[in-house]
């Protein structure tokens, strides 16, 4: 990540546009976040951390979690451990013990919608690129069937906690305990064994296919793969030891 300097204030990223605050303007937010050293050294720390920051703006990169009106970042501190997790996984998840359910559902939101609109999109688009390098090679199908296969599978399990979980959650923090549904049904239904699925592929086609693996259209693709399985290994901490662990304290209290 490279620093760039913007009418005296540090800021992150090339071509005159913060990384942190995702603008080329709007000075104030601007000045208020890449001034705060805490932002500073968490960014620094690793690159990956800026993932952190993929949910909270839009394809255009147009600001979202910046309200325009006072210059204040939502969930500012939130986005602050986030930020810190991403770059350092083993920190300590009691930090965000602190940080209300709806926020921590949010993130979970968000990072869903980050997953089906962006993510899995731009990875059926490497292996389209990849197939077209490729063309009558047995890659095509596997990488094909692979994503048909592991898309549904992602997609099944959002739908399942935003059908049935993040419901269950919300009635709970408004006091009302269905008797119909627990985290016990949820935990029966409900397993991360879709992070390990997502790796295999790659030392497969490593392995069966070295042309392809040394490709660029391939390389991009698993470059794409990484960084989804970061992602995703993060979400599902923060899901099971975070989130289920404030509707479990909640259930228990009704
Ligand atoms: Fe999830
Ligand atoms: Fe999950």
């Amino acid at each position: 990540m490279s620093f760039h300097n913007y009418r005296g204030i540090t800021m992150f990223g090339g071509y005159g546009k913060c990384l942190i605050c995702f603008s080329f303007g709007k000075l104030n937010a601007e000045a208020m976040i890449t001034s705060d050293p805490n932002y500073i050294e968490a960014l620094h720390l690793d690159p990956i951390a800026s993932l952190a920051l993929k949910r909270y703006v839009s394809v255009s990169e147009e600001k979202e979690f910046i309200d325009r009106a006072t210059g204040k970042v939502e969930n500012q501190d939130f986005v602050l451990d986030l930020v810190r997790l991403y770059a350092d996984q083993t920190l300590d998840l009691s930090v965000f013990e602190k940080y209300q359910l709806s926020e921590v559902m949010d993130y979970l939101n968000r990072t869903h919608g980050l997953y089906t609109n962006r993510m899995l999109p731009k990875i059926e688009m490497a292996i389209a690129n990849v197939t077209r390098h490729f063309p009558d090679h047995p890659i095509s199908a596997i990488l094909e069937h692979f994503f048909h296969r592991y898309r549904n599978e992602l997609l099944e399990h959002i739908e399942l906690e935003e059908s049935k979980l993040f419901p269950y959650a919300n009635e709970l923090a408004q006091g009302h305990r269905r008797s119909d549904y627990s985290i016990s049904t949820f935990m029966l239904q409900h397993d991360h064994s879709i992070e390990s699925d997502l790796v295999k592929i790659i030392p497969l086609v490593e392995k069966e296919y070295p042309e392809v693996a040394q490709s660029f259209s391939f390389r991009a693709f698993r470059t794409l793969l990484a960084q989804l399985g970061v992602d995703l290994k993060i979400h599902h901490l923060i899901e099971e030891r975070v989130f289920l662990s404030k509707v479990l304290q909640l259930e228990k209290g009704q």
